[in-house]
């Protein structure tokens, strides 16, 4: 099982040509999680084909919702080596990120929106050793990422109105990651586009064939019927990234 953000891959020789195609990372939100049985809900996402555990974090200030900090993040660091890729909705991120080092996150993402010194964000989490990522919502248009795409690791595209699950997803969505990925592949940069909200079992083959990398995924895996059989659907899907 892949523990870090590489993508898995298949090999194929077709015609004696060699072939990679990637599948999609899939980041399941445990902010649909039972949280009364957090262990266990852990416990299950370590067995199943997940890539990363997703965490979102809001402040009730920059979101209008309170989630978790820290300190629930620490405990679910210990049931875990899969990455944890926290999401950061909050104002002020830089005045907690070494907290969410200590908590144990690999990747912190902040809000374009929250930060009006974010580049010197971005230096902050990668000066702490985590992958840094940038998140925008869906009024921020891509082009506001020029200038810092080529400092991080992650785009966390927002694809409904950050603050809940269980939104629909917002169409138009699919033409920023269009747009994200030409961007990323003309400058040919290492970044993972990463879709958050609304992604469903009906909508995530579109949303890969549009560019995306990462899937994160709340409710459509917390609320299914069987969450391991969901999440292996969600990553047998095939990126458009072919060598
Ligand atoms: C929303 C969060 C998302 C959310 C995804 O602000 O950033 O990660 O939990 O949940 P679903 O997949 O249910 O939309
Ligand atoms: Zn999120």
């Amino acid at each position: 099982m892949w523990t870090n953000n590489c993508p898995a891959i298949q090999i194929r020789f077709i015609y004696l040509a060699l072939q990679i195609i990637y599948m999609a990372i899939v980041a399941p939100s445990l902010l649909a999680a039972n949280f009364l049985k957090l262990e266990e809900e852990c416990k299950m996402l370590n067995e199943s084909e997940a890539d990363w555990f997703h965490l979102d974090v809001m402040d009730g200030r920059f979101v209008p919702n309170i989630s978790y900090g820290p300190m629930i993040i620490e405990f679910i660091r210990k049931t875990t080596r899969k990455p944890c890729d926290v999401h950061l909705m909050i104002l002020e991120p830089e005045k907690f990120a070494d907290e969410f080092k200590n908590a144990g996150a690999d990747h912190v993402t902040v809000h374009i929106e929250a930060c009006p010194n974010l580049h010197r964000n971005i230096e902050q989490i990668k000066s702490l050793g985590m992958q840094a990522g940038v998140a925008i919502n869906p009024h921020t248009p891509v082009t506001s990422l020029i200038d810092v795409l080529q400092d991080i690791d992650i785009v966390c595209l927002m694809s409904v109105n950050p603050g809940y699950g269980a939104q629909k997803f917002i169409p138009h969505s699919l033409s920023k990651i269009r747009e994200l990925r030409k961007l990323i592949d003309n400058w040919n940069l290492p970044v993972l586009i990463e879709v958050d909200g609304g992604v469903t079992l009906e909508n995530a083959k579109d949303i890969v064939a549009a560019g995306a990398d990462v899937l994160v995924d709340g409710n459509t895996v917390f609320q299914s019927k069987d969450p391991k059989a969901t999440i292996s659907q969600l990553r047998s899907i095939e990126t458009a990234k072919t060598l």
